[in-house]
């Protein structure tokens, strides 16, 4: 009964800040807002090759001052884009912006992610992005309901967070050590050079770089926030599993694969794709975690078994569609690089001869038929990395599990 109180006490004093400082105006321009950059990830690994097409609902869910729905209206001009936010001033500026813009796709409401309540009257939405919300609303789980509520049968949703290694926590420990409540930030001289202090230590590894000189609204909400769970990839999952939705991928598998050799590869098969993120995570230790969510569970297939593996019928992704045909000797390695504008580039390694089987990939052959369509024995193992590879990164289907 004491927590549930605190917890009210706490997401009252949240919307409080929010609503005297709206996100991201409160930023002053110090971070830029990347988040739309996700969208070609997003697009790839949830397989959708209709993404963002005429009529696609979209839900920026905690849109703030509308920043991240701007953005989104002008690069998908035929989806229909819907804002909400509790905070009643912020949801007041995005809608005064988005006039400004003359945008018409786009509409703001103010709405509670946590009462699902407020949501009956939507319809389902395709693609819900959840960006630096869920880590400060009071019961994650009311959160989870709703987008469970929201999302359409196909419909992907699009979280990310902190992760517990993101450098909030380690400031307020050490703001805790040196007897400074970080509960009471009043950014005083003494406070702002400590965090100074901090920013200037904790260098490169904070993911934070300038967070000493971040205005007091920001830090207010961030770094000292009333609400900031932190949790870890599995414990977010889990929180999504008990409403209903399944785990289908994080940037942290993507980013962790774009540093293994093919030749290290192998000592990775026998993760799936969730394991393989959660793996990931724990071990590379990003400061945040961006994770895909849908209402279907995806199989896994088992790159262990090599036999097995070549029965199953690939696909590629709509994005890798066309790929550049062979060109040469069959013996010469080649360099397939699948680019995405804004993301560090996803790397495929994949020879000649991989690249024939994966430009004949058609959801109906089987790995084995295309190889002996083609006539020439390749390497078995190379191909296996490469299709490992694009099957983590999202850009390929495996049919027939
Ligand atoms: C850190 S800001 C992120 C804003 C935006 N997504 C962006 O990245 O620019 C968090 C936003 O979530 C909103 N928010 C927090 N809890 C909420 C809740 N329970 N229901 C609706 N909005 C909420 C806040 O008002 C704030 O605008």
């Amino acid at each position: 009964m004491l927590e549930e109180k605190l917890g009210d006490e706490a997401a009252g004093k949240m919307l409080e800040l929010y609503d005297s400082a709206p996100f991201p105006d409160s930023m002053q321009g110090m971070l830029p807002n990347t988040n739309v950059l996700l969208t070609p990830w997003i697009a790839a690994v949830t397989k959708r090759d209709e993404i963002f097409r005429a009529g696609f609902r979209i839900l920026l869910a905690g849109c703030g001052c509308g920043e991240e729905a701007i953005a989104m209206s002008k690069l998908f001009p035929d989806a229909l884009i819907v804002g909400v936010d509790f905070s009643e001033n912020s949801i007041q500026r995005a809608k005064n912006r988005a006039d400004e813009c003359g945008l018409k796709n786009l509409s703001f409401h103010r709405a509670d992610l946590t009462q699902q309540k407020d949501f009956q009257g939507f319809e389902p939405f395709d693609f819900i992005l959840c960006h630096g919300v869920a880590d400060y609303v009071s019961d994650p789980d009311e959160l989870f309901k709703t987008f469970k509520l929201c999302l359409s049968e196909n419909g992907v949703l699009c979280m990310t967070v902190n992760s517990p290694n993101h450098p909030a926590g380690r400031i307020r420990k050490a703001f805790r050590e040196l007897g400074i409540d970080p509960a009471n930030f009043t950014d005083s001289t003494e406070q702002r050079r400590l965090l100074q202090l901090l920013d200037k230590l904790m260098a490169n590894d904070s993911g934070l770089v300038g967070i000493g000189n971040s205005p007091k609204a920001y830090l207010d909400v961030d770094i000292f926030a009333p609400i900031a769970h932190h949790h870890n990839l599995s414990a977010w999952n889990k929180m999504a599993e008990n409403a209903g939705l399944f785990f289908v991928g994080s940037m942290d598998a993507v980013l962790g694969l774009t540093k293994v050799t093919d030749a290290e590869l192998p000592m990775l098969f026998a993760l799936g794709k969730t394991a393989l993120s959660f793996w990931m995570s724990e071990l590379c230790r990003r400061p945040g975690i961006q994770m895909l969510f849908t209402n279907q569970p995806s199989k896994e297939p088992d790159f262990t078994n090599l036999k097995r593996l070549f029965e199953y019928r690939p696909k590629l992704d709509a994005c890798l569609g066309v790929l550049p045909p062979l060109a040469g000797s069959h013996e010469e390695a080649k360099q397939l690089t699948i680019r995405f504008e804004g993301l560090p580039d996803f790397v495929v390694n994949a020879k000649a001869y991989d690249l024939e089987v994966l430009r004949r990939c058609n959801g109906k052959s089987t790995v084995s038929e295309i190889i002996d369509e083609i006539g020439l024995s390749g390497d078995e193992e190379s191909l296996r990395a490469a299709l490992y590879r694009l099957y983590h990164y999202g850009l390929l289907d495996l049919t027939g599990l």
